[in-house]
């Protein structure tokens, strides 16, 4: 809250200057960023280092520039009542240093809020939008396997789904399956050949092992032409509703679907599945709409546009094909109708405002193609956001592939099932070490926790553009940047608590003047909490909250290590206290934002 009304000051001063020197048109430029966190703690809360494009504006020093800036600014009631200090630096940054009672006032308003401090935004958009925000997730292929990069795009999806929700948007969680497309003719072909090409009994079928069933599949269509011509009638059986094909269709998805479902359900993992097929209705429309708009050319017989800015190797331009030369739709065509139908107001369309994808960084071309289509189509209304969330590959140690010690892809299940089993291994050893009983719900939990906190923690705490390296001996330490290592900073705090006998409230937080540094620091630390969410919001890297949250642990495990609490007097006391309480309570919230569950022992 104080980084919005500082912000908004200093926008206000940036406008005047540059009011009075005629250059009002450089102002949507200059206030990105225009107040960020300082780079060193010693330098102050926050840093501005406008002066140094403004030096080239106009032409002058950017030290007097920097001086004359902050003159202005102190000339500014609302900043002299935050700002303690504003000084020069270097070759013309300006250090902010905020009021210590402007840090508490804030402080107490946070502790006593059970948010911890995160606003919500406002309900009534002026800009007459809706605040409803989709994220396409997950999104795994029926009768495939649901392999690693699918679990990172659920993990990822659902913490920023989880943001946006604990932000006050709507946020609809759409599961986009691969439930349609020409593999459907192959694996009804094979289910009837292996099984039965009887109406009423094609509903009992029980594949066993649906990713078996498919590559069984995939090698007879590869090998055997008359299995491939039946596989491509029946595409256009399926395609034009016949009953037994579409039976066998929705077979095959229902026991994908359990599948996927168990994974979900391990994971508590929200989600509507909403596929491929759904689009399927309004699939020519699409190329109604782009024929009319004299969008779609034709290119060796199928239909296509040609992007702008995008080329193949050899430097042609790169086509995204609409429409296959035989009249069929794909992958393209369905994410075209589905960016129309999410944008548009009901009854046909989700009235979003914002769409968010989750996918490998395979698909960045897909989406840039699409949304760049979809921009020419004007499908995306105004102040509407469209964001695809690529992330990179999930590698074992060895940076190659993940696989098993056989050199078979890893199925999702079982590294989950293994997760959990090495943090049981963990916790019964510590267990050992500390003589300790506990029953065996109380070790089935906390290693279920630890397990899948862990494998979660792992993917969310990179950098998400970046390949990374899974590693089980690494993601469940109780050292380092990992979701141990925070779960046992917040049992610790809850330690403390039950050691305490005293009662207080949030409310008799009293102004103490705080002397301690590791004090202060823990305190300007809590108060980056809101900053960082709203970050995330706009930026869509949750690896950022993971860093804050290791830093967090570490500034309060340092601050305990230093400031004694409970045997402080009263007012102390009480202050301290409510400092742990802010600290676990961020602790919690945060962890839930990754999906993470928390415990209060461990
Ligand atoms: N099913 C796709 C895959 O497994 C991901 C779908 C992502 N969402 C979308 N709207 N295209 O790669």
């Amino acid at each position: 809250i104080i980084f919005k009304e500082l912000t908004k000051q200093f926008e206000q001063s940036l406008l005047d200057s540059l009011e009075k020197n005629d250059k009002k048109g450089e102002f949507e430029i200059l206030r990105k960023n225009l107040i960020t966190q300082s780079s060193k703690e010693e330098f102050g809360d926050y840093q501005c280092n406008v002066c140094l494009s403004l030096s080239k504006i106009f032409k002058k020093n950017p030290r007097d520039i920097s001086n004359d800036f902050i003159n202005l600014l102190k000339k500014n009631k609302s900043i002299a009542k935050l700002c303690k200090s504003l000084e020069i630096a270097g070759p013309g940054f300006i250090n902010i240093k905020l009021k210590d009672e402007v840090l508490i006032n804030e402080i107490i308003s946070n502790i006593q809020c059970n948010r911890a401090g995160i606003p919500l935004i406002r309900k009534d958009l002026d800009r007459g939008l809706s605040n409803k925000v989709i994220v396409d997730f997950s999104s795994p292929n029926i009768a495939k396997e649901m392999h690693v990069g699918h679990l990172r795009s659920t993990i990822i999806g659902d913490s920023i789904s989880r943001i946006f929700e604990l932000r006050g948007y709507e946020v609809l969680r759409l599961n986009h399956v691969g439930d349609w497309g020409t593999q459907f003719g192959m694996l009804i072909t094979q289910l009837k050949d292996l099984y039965s090409n009887d109406l009423e009994e094609i509903g009992k079928i029980k594949i066993s092992d649906l990713v078996e069933f498919y590559k069984e599949s995939k090698k007879r269509f590869d090998n055997e032409s008359e299995f491939q011509k039946r596989s491509r009638e029946e595409v256009v059986k399926l395609q034009s509703g016949d009953i037994k094909s579409i039976k066998a269709w929705k077979l095959l998805c229902d026991q994908s679907r359990q599948e996927f479902d168990e994974i979900y359900k391990n994971l508590k993992i929200k989600i509507e599945e909403r596929g491929e097929s759904f689009y399927n209705p309004f699939l020519k429309s699409v190329i109604d709409d782009l024929n009319l708009k004299k969008i779609l050319v034709e290119d060796q017989g199928a239909k296509c546009v040609f992007l702008d800015g995008m080329t193949n190797k050899e430097g042609k331009p790169l086509p995204l094909i609409i429409q296959k030369k035989d009249g069929g739709f794909n992958y393209a065509t369905t994410d075209l109708a589905a960016i129309r139908y999410r944008f548009n107001k009901p009854p046909n369309g989700d009235d979003a405002s914002r769409i968010i994808y989750v996918t490998d960084h395979g698909q960045a071309n897909h989406f840039a193609g699409v949304f760049q289509v979809a921009k020419k189509a004007k499908w995306i209304p105004e102040n509407c956001q469209v964001d695809h969330v690529p992330f990179g590959l999930v590698q074992g140690i060895d940076g190659k592939k993940l696989k098993t010690r056989e050199g078979e892809t890893i199925r999702l299940k079982d590294l989950l099932n293994e997760a959990v089993r090495r943090a049981k291994e963990d916790l019964l050893k510590r267990l050992e070490d500390e003589d300790r009983y506990e029953n065996e719900e109380f070790i089935a939990n906390t290693s279920r926790i630890i397990g899948f906190g862990a494998v979660k923690y792992a993917d969310l705490s990179q950098n998400r553009i970046t390949n990374y390296q899974f590693s089980f001996d690494k993601m469940l330490s109780l050292n380092g940047n990992t979701a141990p290592y925070l779960l046992y900073t917040l049992v610790r705090i809850l330690g403390i608590k039950r050691k305490n006998d005293f009662v207080y409230d949030s409310k008799d937080f009293q102004y103490v003047n705080y002397e301690n540094k590791s004090e202060w620091k823990l305190i300007r630390k809590l108060l980056k909490f809101d900053e960082v969410i709203i970050s995330i919001e706009k930026d869509l890297m949750p690896n950022r909250l993971c860093n804050y949250l290791f830093e967090l642990c570490q500034t309060f495990n340092r601050f305990y290590d230093q400031v004694p609490i409970l045997k402080e007097e009263k007012n102390i006391k009480i202050s301290r206290l409510n400092l742990c309480d802010l600290t676990a309570k961020t602790l919690k919230l945060s962890l839930e934002l990754l999906g993470i569950e928390t415990l209060e022992r461990m």
